[in-house]
């Protein structure tokens, strides 16, 4: 991808310094035995934006996140947040990432878990206190926060999970499939909160196989085989279904996914839910 078409929205030059690069990913590979989870990637990222990872089971969508985050090494290829080359421990406290399985602990009440995640980014006092209170109310946990998390419901343990992620004040949110297993009306406002997060200033890169979750992102990556399937005309949700000639992501991602197929790939595509 060039910085060209990265720049562009509806056809517009976005202005320099508004919407500057968040994360640089260039020729990122991630090879783990035989099988490719990222593929010589390239993608930028830019401040503000809600970036969507959209694509089926094992895509790479996990193994791109880890590395960007900084927990999976990359085989090859470069990763820069905001100039920095990763992992870089100055980088780290600007992050939050949201896991695909739970990292909470169980054991734990929903306080002590909030208490947890913001000693490791080293808040303390009365600003910890702060914002974990926030937090709480935020996503709703209020009444529940001296209770353990073990007795709590999917739905709940993914708004804690979100509010750990959170609790720091990050300025680049990643999300890895924040709403799988969450029932619909939970999901649409986890996307208004993902919304107000991003009117505050956040950029957020988030994964789903939903892809009705698609049109709530201001441009997606959609990922088949650690590999971007289309971007040539613009990644826009709109741009990318002018594209496809379609009116519906499901429609869209089939229509680049054979495109790829009849150009030597053998992978019958798994046609996400
Ligand atoms: N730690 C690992 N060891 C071996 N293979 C892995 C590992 N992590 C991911 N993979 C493989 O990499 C591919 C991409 O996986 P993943 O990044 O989890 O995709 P997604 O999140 O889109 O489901 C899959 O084939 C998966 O089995
Ligand atoms: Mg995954």
């Amino acid at each position: 991808m060039t910085e060209a078409i990265s720049g562009t929205r509806d056809g517009q030059l976005i202005p320099q310094g508004k919407s500057s690069p968040m994360v640089v990913i260039e020729r990122l590979t991630r090879q783990f035995g035989k099988v490719r989870a990222v593929d010589n990637l390239d993608m930028i990222i830019r401040t503000g934006e809600t970036y969507g990872l959209i694509g089926p089971n094992g895509s790479g969508k996990t193994t791109l996140i880890r590395m960007v985050v900084g927990l999976v090494r990359p085989t090859s290829g470069s990763i820069r947040i905001l100039g920095n080359t990763m992992p870089s421990a100055k980088v780290l406290p600007n992050i939050g990432y949201m896991t695909q399985l739970s990292a909470l602990y169980l054991d734990l009440t929903a306080r002590e878990n909030l208490q947890f995640f913001s000693n490791i980014y080293g808040l303390r006092g009365k600003e910890q206190q702060r914002r974990i209170r926030e937090m709480l109310e935020r996503v709703d946990l209020v009444e529940r926060a001296n209770d353990i998390v073990g007795n709590f419901s999917g739905g709940m343990k993914q708004r804690l999970s979100l509010a750990c992620a959170l609790v720091h004040n990050p300025r680049l949110l990643l999300l890895d499939e924040p709403t799988v297993g969450v029932d619909p009306e939970l999901r649409r406002s986890f996307w208004d909160y993902f919304a107000q997060l991003n009117k505050e200033g956040v950029t957020i890169i988030v994964s789903t196989h939903h892809l009705d979750e698609a049109s709530r992102c201001t441009r997606l990556g959609l990922m088949r085989s650690g590999k971007l399937l289309a971007h040539e005309g613009g990644d826009t949700p709109q741009e990318l279904l002018q594209q496809a000639g379609k009116d519906n992501m499901e429609d869209a991602f089939l229509h680049f996914a054979s495109r790829t197929e009849s150009m030597g790939s053998t992978k019958i595509p798994e046609v996400p839910q």
